[in-house]
């Protein structure tokens, strides 16, 4: 990752986001060595790596064998690793990882996202992201919160 971002570094001129994979035992040492190697933002997380398989015919049901699993089952893990990663790293995380709609989107800016993008859910919905904004805002004014950058990072964790 260190290397992979300098040399990119080096050869742009325009901002670099790492994007991270979540198959990995500790997201915060990736990031890390990201933010080290100069990236301007951190976007996480990428697809799982996951199987289907057809029990009868004893195959995979990818012509790779393995694939990326994404969409609303991913929100848990994102939720975890952008909280994680928030808190390891300075430069901004830009969260993603099964947001269909303005809840999930904001639960996102609490963990500590600065912003949000949205994968799986505009092959359901093409407009899904220009819904989600609206019922942002619409969300944000019922709590009388001005900006959605006010909930950024607001998480209140649990005292153990
Ligand atoms: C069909 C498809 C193609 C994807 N291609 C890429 C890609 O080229 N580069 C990348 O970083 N992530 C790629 N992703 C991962 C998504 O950008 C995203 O990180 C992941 O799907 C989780 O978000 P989601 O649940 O909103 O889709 C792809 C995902 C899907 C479903």
């Amino acid at each position: 990752m260190f290397r992979v971002v300098r040399d990119v570094k080096a050869a742009s001129t325009k901002p670099v986001w790492a994007k991270l994979t979540p198959n990995v035992t500790d997201v915060r040492e990736i990031a890390r060595a990201a933010e080290e190697a100069g990236a301007d933002a951190i976007s996480l997380i990428n697809t799982i790596s996951a199987m289907a398989i057809d029990w009868r015919s004893r195959s995979p049901l990818l012509q790779n064998n393995v694939g990326g699993y994404s969409g609303p089952v991913l929100k848990p893990i994102a939720l975890r690793m952008i909280h994680e990663v928030r808190r390891a790293c300075r430069i901004p995380v830009v969260g993603i990882g099964g947001i269909t709609n303005a809840t999930d989107a904001l639960e996102f800016l609490v963990a500590g996202a600065s912003a949000v993008q949205v994968g799986t859910a505009n092959f359901v919905d093409p407009t899904v992201s220009v819904r989600i904004v609206d019922e942002m805002n619409r969300l944000l004014d019922e709590q009388g919160i001005a900006a959605a950058r006010d909930v950024v990072g607001t998480l209140r964790l649990h005292e153990n």
